[in-house]
C-alpha cells in the first residue's frame, strides 16, 4: 500500500464513502485494501491451522435447535415420506429422541403433532385440550428430560378440517381476532404441561401481545416466547405437510397471512411489532432462500434471531445427497453455517442430530 496516493484519493472525494471511496483498484493507483502482488489473499488460506485463526463464524451444537413429528400410535415410529431419515414419533419414542438430543449437547427440540383427521375440526378444537397429543408429550418429554428445552408451535393447522392456522367465517375468510383467542388458550394448555418456550407460527396479527398478556395472568411470566415473525407463504414447507396431514386437508394457500416472498421491509416491520408486543426471540423462515432477512432482522434489532431451515430444504440437500450428487455431510454443515454467517442466532433444522455428531467427531 501507497500511503501518499492513499491521502490523495481521500481528500479528492471527501463526499463519498463505501465502495465508491476506494480508487480502482489497479496497483499504480494504489487501494486502501492494497493489492496485488503485495497482497495475496490465499497466503491466509494456506494451512489448515490459518484457515482457523482466520474464521470468522463458527457453528457449535449450541446453535441447535431440533424438530421431532409426534403421532399417537403403537408403532414407536413412522417414516415421512418425504424426508429421508425422518420419523414420526410416539411419544415413548420421543422422550428417547429428547434423551438423545441431550447427550449430544442440542439445546432445545421443537415438536410438531401429527393429530388424528377424526379429531380435526372447523375450529381445532383439540388444540386447547390439555389431554391433546402435544401436551401429553410434553409432560412425558419434561419429566424424562427435565433439562432439554422444549419449544411448541403455537398454531391450528395440525388440529383445524381445512388446514389453516385460524379460523374461518362462512366465505372462507381468517378471522384474526376470534384466532387469536383461540391461541391464547393453546400457549396456556403448552404452558400448563411445561412446555419452556412457545413459539406461535400463525402470522396472525397482535398475537404476541395477546399471548403475553394471557401467559402472565396465569403466572406463566417465565415462559418464553419465539415469535415465527418473518414467516413467508413459501412452497418450502411441502413435506412437512405431508409429515402432519395438513397438504391433505388445506383449503387454498396461507397468503392472507403468510408473508410475500418478494418482501424484505415489510418483514422488519413484523419483527417489530412483535419485539414491542413482547417476543423473547424471533425467527425468519424459511432460511437457506431468506438470509438477506436474517442478515437485516439481526442488524436492525439485535435480539436473538433464529432461523428455520425448513423441511424443503431438509428434503432438496438429503435427496441429492442421497442421489450421489452431492455430498451430503459437506452441504449439511456449509447450509448450517450460512444462517451464522448471515447473523442467526441458532438454526431449527432435521439435520440437528446429524450435525451434532459430526460437530462432537470434530
Ligand atoms: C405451521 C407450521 C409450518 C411449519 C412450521 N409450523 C407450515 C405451514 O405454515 O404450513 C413449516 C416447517 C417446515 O416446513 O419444516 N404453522
Amino acid at each position: 500500500m501507497k500511503p501518499m496516493k492513499l491521502e490523495r484519493a481521500e481528500t479528492s472525494r471527501p463526499a463519498v464513502t463505501g465502495e465508491l471511496a476506494r480508487p480502482a483498484a489497479s496497483a499504480d493507483q494504489g487501494s486502501p485494501l492494497g493489492a496485488y502482488p503485495q497482497v495475496r489473499m490465499r497466503r491466509n488460506r494456506k494451512s489448515p491451522w490459518s484457515r482457523r485463526l482466520v474464521a470468522e463464524n463458527v457453528l457449535t451444537t449450541s446453535d441447535l435447535i431440533w424438530p421431532i413429528f409426534l403421532v399417537d400410535s403403537g408403532d414407536a415410529r413412522s417414516p415421512v415420506a418425504h424426508m429421508p431419515g425422518v420419523d414420526r414419533l410416539n411419544i415413548a419414542e420421543a422422550q428417547r429422541a429428547a434423551e438423545q438430543a441431550a447427550k449430544l449437547g442440542i439445546p432445545a427440540i421443537a415438536p410438531f403433532p401429527y393429530v388424528e383427521r377424526s379429531l380435526r375440526d372447523p375450529t381445532g378444537s383439540e388444540a386447547i385440550k390439555a389431554t391433546n397429543l402435544m401436551c401429553r408429550a410434553v409432560r412425558a418429554i419434561k419429566s424424562a428430560v427435565p433439562e432439554i428445552g422444549v419449544i411448541t408451535d403455537v398454531a391450528l393447522d395440525p388440529y383445524t378440517s381445512h388446514g389453516h392456522d385460524g379460523v374461518l367465517d362462512d366465505r372462507g375468510v381468517i378471522l384474526n381476532d376470534d384466532t387469536v383467542a383461540i391461541l391464547c388458550q393453546q400457549a396456556l394448555a403448552l404452558a400448563a404441561a411445561g412446555v419452556d418456550c412457545v413459539a406461535p407460527s400463525d402470522m396472525m396479527d397482535g398475537r404476541i401481545g395477546a399471548i403475553r398478556r394471557a401467559l402472565d395472568a396465569a403466572g406463566h411470566d417465565e415462559v418464553q416466547i419465539l415469535s415465527y415473525a418473518a414467516k413467508y407463504a413459501s412452497g418450502f414447507y411441502g413435506p412437512f405437510r405431508d409429515a402432519i396431514g395438513t397438504n391433505a386437508t388445506l383449503i387454498g394457500d396461507k397468503r392472507t397471512y403468510q408473508m410475500d416472498p418478494a418482501n424484505s421491509d415489510e418483514a422488519l416491520r413484523e419483527v417489530g411489532l412483535d419485539i414491542a408486543e413482547g417476543a423473547d426471540m424471533v425467527m425468519v423462515k424459511p432460511g437457506m432462500p431468506y438470509l438477506d432477512i436474517v442478515r437485516r432482522v439481526k442488524d436492525t434489532f439485535a435480539v436473538p434471531t433464529y432461523a428455520y431451515q425448513v423441511s424443503g430444504e431438509y428434503a432438496m440437500l438429503q435427496a441429492a445427497a442421497l442421489n450421489g450428487w452431492l455430498d451430503g455431510e459437506r452441504v449439511m454443515m456449509e447450509s448450517l453455517l450460512g444462517f451464522k454467517r448471515a447473523g442467526a442466532d441458532g438454526i431449527l433444522t432435521y439435520f440437528a442430530p446429524e450435525a451434532a455428531r459430526v460437530l462432537k467427531a470434530g
